[in-house]
């Protein structure tokens, strides 16, 4: 396995179970620090029946992916007959209930504190499209949501690559946030609460951005914007081979996936308040190196 600076590999092949201790920092303090955590070995193993289920036609032309909201039971983007739909949200589901598994053993203090649960099975090939350039997730970039402010949030995500034919998902991972922040936060434009305010009125937002947010989808634009970031900016590639998983705070953690196909991913929401670091956290580091009074 290639050394690496910001992947953390461990040694953990039963999702019911607590990776051995080894030596260096915990998973959360990791996690926190904006790190990957990997687990090479940590299959999610589909039956014949799931492997069949494995095919982009399934997908609804208008949606890039299927996903769950595990708090409803509501399943979208799927285009087939209801015994498959059953089955496809089945198998989503066991990944959505794995990943909960899998957490209570690695973060068990976050375990209560996470919410809106949204289970995505991807199944076409990265590539398939060209989305416009803000849209595309092969530039490095850190995740925030136009539509859906985030606020006093943090994104966990845990992805699994299913792919049934060995190809990897190669993706590339950046430096850590502070130094990221320093490139970024200076020449943002400032924040404007009454424009925040209208766009909620109008239904832009779902909710009513905050300073942060409004920092948050402009390091998100001007990192895939910054053609001579995207070259030479501090970074390494990494290749999650079928069978593996990783996790990270992908609202922290400079992302880029660049090749792959099929592949399960847990998104939760998690409040500030439940990191055991919150002075690590974009809303903390941003406040600090923007000025900002307060992290409203
Ligand atoms: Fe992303």
């Amino acid at each position: 396995m290639t050394r690496s600076s910001r992947i953390v590999p461990f040694d953990l092949q039963d999702w019911n179970a607590a990776p051995p201790s080894q030596p260096g920092a915990s998973p959360i303090d990791e996690l926190e620090r904006g790190k990957v955590l990997y687990f090479p070995k940590l299959a999610f193993t589909l039956s014949p029946a799931e492997l069949a289920l494995l095919d982009p036609a399934l997908v609804d032309p208008k949606r890039k992916n299927i996903s769950l909201n595990a708090t409803t039971g509501v399943l979208t983007g799927v285009v087939v007959d209801d015994a498959r739909k059953d089955a496809i949200a089945a198998l989503v589901r066991r990944y959505y209930t794995s990943t909960r598994a899998l957490l209570s053993h690695l973060v068990p203090g976050y375990l209560d504190s996470l919410h809106k649960p949204t289970t995505s099975l991807r199944l076409h090939r990265i590539g398939t499209w060209k989305p416009s350039w803000r849209k595309d997730d092969t530039r490095l970039h850190v995740d925030a949501f136009p539509s859906r402010p985030t606020g006093e949030q943090r994104i966990l995500r845990v992805f699994n690559n299913i792919n049934p034919h060995g190809q990897s998902r190669q993706w590339r991972v950046g430096q850590d946030f502070e130094s990221l922040a320093q490139r970024f936060v200076p020449g943002a434009t400032p924040f404007r609460p009454s424009l925040a305010w209208l766009m909620h009125r109008l239904h832009i937002t779902k909710t009513r951005r905050s300073a942060y947010d409004h920092l948050m989808l402009q390091m998100h634009d001007r990192m895939k914007a910054d053609a001579d970031y995207q070259a030479n900016g501090e970074q390494e590639a990494f290749e999650f081979p079928p069978g593996s998983t990783w996790i990270c705070f992908s609202d922290q953690t400079p992302h880029a996936a660049m090749t792959g196909q099929f592949m399960l991913e847990q998104t939760y929401m998690m409040p500030l308040t439940a990191m055991a670091h919150p002075e690590l956290s974009p809303q903390h580091v941003l406040a600090r190196q923007a000025g900002m009074g307060s992290r409203a």
